[in-house]
């Protein structure tokens, strides 16, 4: 896509200013602020209605302007290599100088950090003299933005500007790997665990939903579209969309899918815009099909699930 220097420009003013604006990265749209200021990060808890204890994720353009802010090590440098700038978000230590607003991280002693891929983040983050910190740009427990519009949806005038950056093509949040001891996954997404278990060559384990709850990414209920999903449920209710994987021979309107032939990557670029489409179409709930738990299928399943406790 052409990037527009002038509205790139327009965001780094604001940026500059402490204020808030929406961002287009490769996973999903972000809310974004200068991370090493405590009044900015105030504003994206308060315009997300996000609880304070859900630290944000920090945004990078490479590896040496996160030099002053974090440790690295072995298994990050590897991964970093291999798949940034890409949809993968890491757990690090932070570093006792780092400049991060506690504000961001809910005083925590880690960061969580991404260096977004798409061209339009990364030419802003790339004439910033701070990070910036982002959280996904919907209203808390909502299913996140994927474009533009599904920004201005959410947040209408709340947002002072939302820089365009086209459909963000991964269409699902990124991947979050904890790197601070053995590797831990802590979300499912727009990186399949699979390639970077081949990477690191190393047992990596999940834990998306632990007993006690430490960041609230794991949260049981998200990424709702605001009326109730079944999961595989047997019958249809009235004013009820279904929502199956792949195209069915049953040609009604209320018949929705993710991937023509059952794409999953496809499918999961699609959940989102799909979700918001059914409940702008006014259908009162959400039936949905079995979705194949393999790859992003799992990632899929992970987001239905927790949107199902709606
Ligand atoms: O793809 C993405 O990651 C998008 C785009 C905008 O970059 N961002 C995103 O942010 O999904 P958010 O705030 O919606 O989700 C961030 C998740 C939250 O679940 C939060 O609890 C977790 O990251 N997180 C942030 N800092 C953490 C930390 N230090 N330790 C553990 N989890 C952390
Ligand atoms: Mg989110």
């Amino acid at each position: 896509m052409k990037i527009n220097l002038a509205n790139i420009k327009k965001a780094k003013n604001l940026l500059n200013k402490e204020e808030c604006v929406a961002i287009p990265t490769e996973t999903v749209y972000g809310i974004a602020g200068n991370a090493y200021s405590d009044s900015a990060c105030e504003k994206i808890f308060s315009l997300k209605k996000r609880p304070k204890n859900n630290p944000l994720i920090i945004h990078y353009y490479n590896l040496k302007k996160l030099k002053g802010d974090c440790d690295f090590n072995d298994d990050f440098l590897k991964l970093y290599e291999k798949f940034c700038p890409g949809p993968i978000t890491f757990i690090l230590n932070q570093k006792k100088t780092s400049k991060i607003s506690k504000v961001a991280t809910n005083k925590k002693k880690t960061l969580a950090v991404r260096f977004p891929r798409h061209p339009v983040a990364r030419n802003l983050l790339r004439c910033l003299k701070f990070p910036i910190a982002a959280p996904s740009a919907n209203i808390s427990s909502r299913v996140s933005a994927v474009t533009s519009t599904d920004v201005k949806d959410d947040f209408g005038k709340k947002i002072k500007f939302v820089l365009e950056g086209g459909r963000s093509s991964v269409g699902i949040e990124s991947t979050i790997i904890d790197l601070r001891k053995k590797p831990k996954i802590l979300r499912l997404g727009g990186l399949e665990v699979g390639v970077i278990q081949k990477i690191l060559k190393k047992k990596i384990s999940i834990k998306i939903n632990p007993p006690k709850i430490s960041a609230p990414g794991q949260l049981r209920i998200h990424y709702s579209p605001g009326i109730p999903i079944r999961l595989n449920a047997k019958k249809i209710k009235k004013n009820e969309a279904i929502l199956l994987i792949k195209k069915s021979k049953i040609n009604k309107t209320n018949y929705y899918f993710l991937s023509k032939k059952g794409n999953l990557k496809e499918a999961t670029k699609n959940l989102y815009t799909i979700l918001r489409k059914i409940k702008k179409d006014n259908y009162k709930s959400i039936a949905v099909g079995k979705i194949p738990n393999k790859g992003f299928g799992k990632t899929i399943n992970d987001r239905l699930l927790k949107a199902s406790k709606f």
